[in-house]
């Protein structure tokens, strides 16, 4: 396989002979770049506040672009990533359940079209680097059959950092594929850094020519190795880093999001470089809230927020989202439209001179002129999530300002108050100049005034709203619980008995939401699957 450095000697005397034609046609169609962060906490992003782990390259790219700070999502990852690469509320599609488990027969259907199916007819090259998530019992299910031209990457929820194995039930498997080909030899590499090399080398690859499409879907800041160990390059250096973070679990939480936010960076230079950046909509996003604690607990934080990965509750599914092109007409702003993970496929259907109308009726909303001309948000309200099974739902509407909740976490005790703050003595202060030296900053190229960076960060913190959580402010599928979220953006206070109005018209939505509601199949990871059968990695087992 060539190496990065000889693809850049390939394309630079490539380039030399090419420089006339290439340089003068600048495609109408924007790359598009999407990053998707794994179960990364709100508070895990210095943009929001937080000191602790620094993210200048996130952060630079935050302050650049648009930080679109009501963000909201599912709150777990498959759910999500169908809401994403679909348009459609994971009820249609009966995927609103417990993530996809290595071994479970679940999936897309294939009756639906995706976001990158979508971009093909449109003449982009579509790739997917890191995670899938979304189904690989048949090859017809898997990320080359529904849309990508090629996936490099794993099927499952999570992989070892180091090892590259996935765990279902108690069945564990290599699950690191290019396309359908198992990849041995890359195991030792650490996943962040090795996701990062294959997008450098695709996008060097790249015919500029030519609309890109690129997921990166990172493995941070999911816990790695059996879904329990958090894993860093290097933990010495780890710790002397983070020496200030009193939790050791949380300092390897941070060495994770660092190479993250490194990995930005490194895509932020190589468009640059490459000369696309000009012409690029780049699009940060995590999947659902920190697991602070409990199963794949992670040690993030959704500080000031209430609940974790599995709630209706915001620390669950209001998300970090942040949008950069040099498209944009307004950049530099934290914009508090409602926006949904499922408005991201129209939006980028339309930002690739898509006609939204081929989508024919899905519930994403295209939000292009949301990012282009400020224009607003065109959607004031969303169906968060029912899970039948689990007794889960949520509802928000009036702009954002209330949320409806019958029954508002998966798990016991996931609907409290998790996570450090990471503000004040016990952390560095916030290092502005590490934002304006990030290969992101550099790579854009647009001097910000200090001042400027300083706003637009404290306009998207959120200070602590936290209240003592009383016995009766549980909410279960028996009560409703309804927030005023521009009041009460913590979640304190109950206020279904004082506004029945609002709770009517809200639990009339859910009611509406549950006529298509597609019920979800029960659990069950088939032993089939096991990867012995398969040299010890995972396969399609169930194709001929
Ligand atoms: C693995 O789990 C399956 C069912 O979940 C069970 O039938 C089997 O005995 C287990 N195998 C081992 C080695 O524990
Ligand atoms: C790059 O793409 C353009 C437009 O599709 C095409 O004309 C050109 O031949 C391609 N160049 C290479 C080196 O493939
Ligand atoms: C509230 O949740 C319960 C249990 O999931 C369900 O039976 C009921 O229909 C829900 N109410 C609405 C209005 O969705
Ligand atoms: C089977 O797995 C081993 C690693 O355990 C690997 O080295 C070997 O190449 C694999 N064989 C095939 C046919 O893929």
């Amino acid at each position: 396989m060539l190496t990065l450095n000889l693809w850049k000697c390939l394309i630079i005397i490539c380039l030399y002979f090419t420089i006339k034609t290439t340089s003068s046609q600048i495609a109408a169609r924007p790359h598009i770049i999407l990053i998707v962060a794994d179960d990364v906490g709100w508070n895990d992003v210095g943009f929001h506040g937080s000191n602790q782990i620094p993210t200048p390259n996130i952060d630079a790219l935050a302050y650049n672009g648009i930080i679109l700070n009501k963000f909201y999502t599912t709150p777990s990852c498959t759910p999500s990533r169908a809401a994403l690469l679909t348009g459609q509320y994971p009820i249609r599609l009966g995927l609103q359940g417990i993530p996809i488990t290595a071994g479970e027969n679940q999936h897309l259907p294939t009756n639906v079209p995706t976001l990158p199916e979508k971009l093909q007819e449109l003449g982009y090259k579509t790739h997917l680097i890191g995670k899938w998530h979304l189904g690989a019992a048949f090859k017809n299910v898997t990320p080359t059959s529904r849309g990508f031209d090629s996936h490099f990457g794993y099927w499952n929820g999570y992989i070892g950092y180091f090892d590259h194995e996935a765990k279902g039930g108690n069945m564990t498997g290599l699950d690191l594929h290019f396309n359908h080909e198992p990849i041995w030899n890359r195991q030792g590499n650490y996943v962040t850094d090795l996701l990062t090399k294959e997008a450098e080398v695709l996008i060097w690859k790249h015919n500029v020519s030519e609309p890109l499409f690129l997921m990166l879907s990172h493995l941070a800041g999911h816990a790695g190795r059996k879904g329990e160990d958090l894993e860093v390059p290097n933990v010495e250096n780890n710790d002397e880093r983070f020496g200030y973070i009193a939790s050791k679990n949380r300092r390897l939480y941070a060495g994770m999001i660092h190479e993250l936010d490194k990995s930005v960076g490194r895509i932020m230079e190589i468009l640059a470089e490459r000369e696309m950046l000009h012409n690029s909509l780049v699009v940060f996003i995590s999947d659902n809230g920190a697991q602070t604690v409990g199963e794949h607990s992670n040690w993030g934080s959704n500080w000031p927020l209430r609940g974790l990965k599995m709630t209706v509750h915001e620390g669950g599914v209001k998300n970090i989202a942040v949008a950069y092109s040099p498209l944009f007409q307004y950049r530099e702003q934290v914009n508090n439209d409602l926006f949904h993970i499922a408005d991201l496929m129209p939006t980028i259907y339309a930002a690739a001179g898509g006609d939204v109308e081929d989508l024919g009726t899905i519930d994403g909303i295209n939000q292009w002129q949301l990012l282009t001309q400020n224009a607003g948000s065109k959607r004031s309200e969303s169906l968060l999530h029912i899970d039948e099974v689990k007794e889960c739902a949520g509802y928000i509407s009036d702009y954002g300002r209330y949320k409806l909740i019958n029954g508002s976490t998966l798990f016991e005790d996931y609907d409290l108050y998790y996570g450090e703050h990471g503000r004040g003595d016990s952390s560095p202060p916030y290092d502005i100049n590490a934002v304006i030296s990030s290969p992101a900053y550099v790579a854009i190229g647009k001097n910000i005034p200090v001042n400027k960076m300083l706003q637009l960060r404290k306009k998207a913190t959120l200070e602590n709203c936290r209240k003592p959580i009383s016995p009766d402010n549980k909410c279960t599928s028996k009560n409703w619980c309804l927030y005023d979220l521009f009041e009460d953006p913590c979640e304190t206070t109950n206020i279904a008995s004082t506004h029945p109005e609002v709770v009517d018209r809200l639990s009339g939505e859910l009611r509406r939401a549950w006529t298509y509601l597609k019920p979800q199949k029960p659990k069950f990871v088939d032993p089939a699957a096991n990867p012995i059968y398969f040299n010890n990695t995972w396969y399609t087992w169930l194709d001929d």
